[in-house]
C-alpha cells in the first residue's frame, strides 16, 4: 500500500512516519509540509534517518495519489483535503476534529463553517469496529476523548455523572511554540486550562450518550511537564450502589478481546510510544462512586497509533499489524 501523510512534519505526522516505515504492508510515498517543501525528512526528523529516505513535498490536493492518506493537519485544514479524497474513494484517516461531530455541533464548538461535510464513523475501534470496517473515511478520535471514553465505557450506563480530570503531556499541543508550552512555564509546574469548556468535551458527551447513558459529563484538563502521555481519572457517580465484583465483570467482559486495552495499574511510562491503553478502577465504600483511571500516549492511541489501527481495519489487515510492541522502560 502506498501511503501519503499530509502534515508529516508535525508531531502526529512524525509518529505516523515511524509506524508506516515499520509496517509490513505499507510504503511511505508522500510526506507533506509547506514550510519544509524540498527538505529531506531525515534532516528535519533525525530519528527517522535510515528509515525514511524521501523529501517533504507540498502537492495540490488533487495530485495526491495513494492507497491510504492520513490527514495530520489542524482542524479546518483537513476539510480542504477531505472532499477530493472522499470523492475519489481514497481510503483516508483524518486525525483532526473536522469529522468527529455532527456538522451543527462541530460548527458551534469550533466556531467555523464546515465547507465539505459528510458522515464518517468515529474511529474508536473498541466501540465502532463494525462501522469502521465498512467505511473508507474515518474520523480518528481526539486524544483526551480516547482515554476518557475507554475509561468509563463499561459502566457508562450506570452513571448519573461522570467527571473527567486529565493530565496531559506537552506534545498534545503540537509542534508550534507558544507561551503555554514554553519550557520555564511548563517545567516543575502543573497548569489547569479550559477548566469547564474544552472542545473535546462534546466528543466525550456524544460517545457516552451512545452507550445508553444519561450521565452528565464534565471535563477539566491539566498540562503537566512530560512530553507524551495522558492520564485520565474518571469519577463516575452511579445511579445505584454497585459492587466491585459486578464492575470488574463489566470491564473484563467489554475488553476481553481488545488487543490494545490492558486492565492493569495505569502508569504513563507503561504506554509511552505504544498503542496501548491501560485501565484500572476502584469502587468507593458504599458503591456510589467508581474511580476509573486510564493512560494512553497522546500521539499513539491518542493519534497516530489509533490511526494505523483504523487503517489496518479498513484495509483488511490484522488490526495489530505494525503496532504490537511494548514501551521502553524505565
Ligand atoms: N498532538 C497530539 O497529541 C494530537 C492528538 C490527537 C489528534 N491530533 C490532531 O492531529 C492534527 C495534527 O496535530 P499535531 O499535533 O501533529 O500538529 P502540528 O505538530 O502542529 O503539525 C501540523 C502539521 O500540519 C501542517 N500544516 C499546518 N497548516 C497547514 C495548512 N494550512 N496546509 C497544509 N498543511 C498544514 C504542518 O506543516 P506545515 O506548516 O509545514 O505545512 C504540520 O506538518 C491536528 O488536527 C490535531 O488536533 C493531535
Amino acid at each position: 500500500m502506498d501511503i501519503a501523510i499530509i502534515g508529516a512534519s508535525g508531531y502526529a505526522g512524525g509518529d505516523l512516519m515511524r509506524l508506516i516505515t515499520l509496517h509490513p504492508h505499507t510504503d511511505l510515498t508522500c510526506a507533506t509540509s509547506r514550510k519544509l517543501d524540498g527538505t529531506p525528512v531525515s534532516l528535519d526528523q533525525p530519528h527517522l534517518k535510515g528509515f525514511v529516505d524521501i523529501t517533504y513535498t507540498n502537492p495540490d490536493v488533487n495530485d495526491i495519489d495513494a492507497d491510504v492518506v492520513f490527514l495530520a493537519v489542524p482542524h479546518t485544514v483537513a476539510m480542504q483535503y477531505a472532499g477530493s479524497l472522499h470523492e475519489r474513494g481514497i481510503k483516508t484517516v483524518d486525525l483532526s476534529a473536522d469529522y468527529r461531530l455532527p456538522q451543527g455541533i462541530y460548527e458551534e464548538i469550533y466556531g467555523v463553517t464546515h465547507t465539505a461535510y459528510f458522515d464518517a464513523p468515529y474511529g474508536l475501534p473498541e466501540l465502532h469496529r463494525d462501522a469502521i470496517k465498512k467505511a473508507s473515511f474515518i474520523a480518528n478520535p481526539g486524544c483526551f476523548p480516547t482515554g476518557a471514553i475507554l475509561a468509563a465505557a463499561p459502566v457508562a450506563d450506570l452513571a448519573q455523572t461522570i467527571i473527567y480530570d486529565s493530565k496531559t503531556g506537552v506534545s498534545g499541543a503540537g509542534d508550534t511554540v507558544s507561551e503555554t508550552t514554553h519550557y520555564p512555564n511548563v517545567a516543575d509546574n502543573i497548569n489547569p486550562y479550559k477548566w469547564t469548556a474544552h472542545r473535546h468535551l462534546s466528543e466525550m458527551q456524544l460517545e457516552i450518550s451512545r452507550l445508553e447513558s444519561r450521565a452528565s459529563v464534565h471535563f477539566t484538563p491539566h498540562l503537566v511537564p512530560v512530553t507524551r502521555g495522558i492520564l485520565t481519572t474518571a469519577h463516575i457517580l452511579t445511579e445505584r450502589p454497585v459492587t466491585k465484583d459486578e464492575i470488574q465483570m463489566r470491564y473484563r467482559h467489554m475488553y476481553r478481546d481488545e488487543p490494545f486495552i490492558r486492565l492493569q495499574t495505569p502508569k504513563l511510562a507503561s504506554v509511552r510510544g505504544t498503542n496501548f491503553c491501560d485501565i484500572a478502577f476502584e469502587v468507593e465504600d458504599g458503591g456510589r462512586r467508581i474511580v476509573a483511571v486510564s493512560v494512553i500516549d497522546n500521539l499513539m492511541k491518542g493519534a497516530a497509533g489509533q490511526a494505523v489501527q483504523n487503517m489496518n481495519i479498513i484495509c483488511g489487515f490484522d488490526e495489530t499489524e505494525g503496532l504490537l510492541f511494548p514501551a521502553a522502560a524505565p
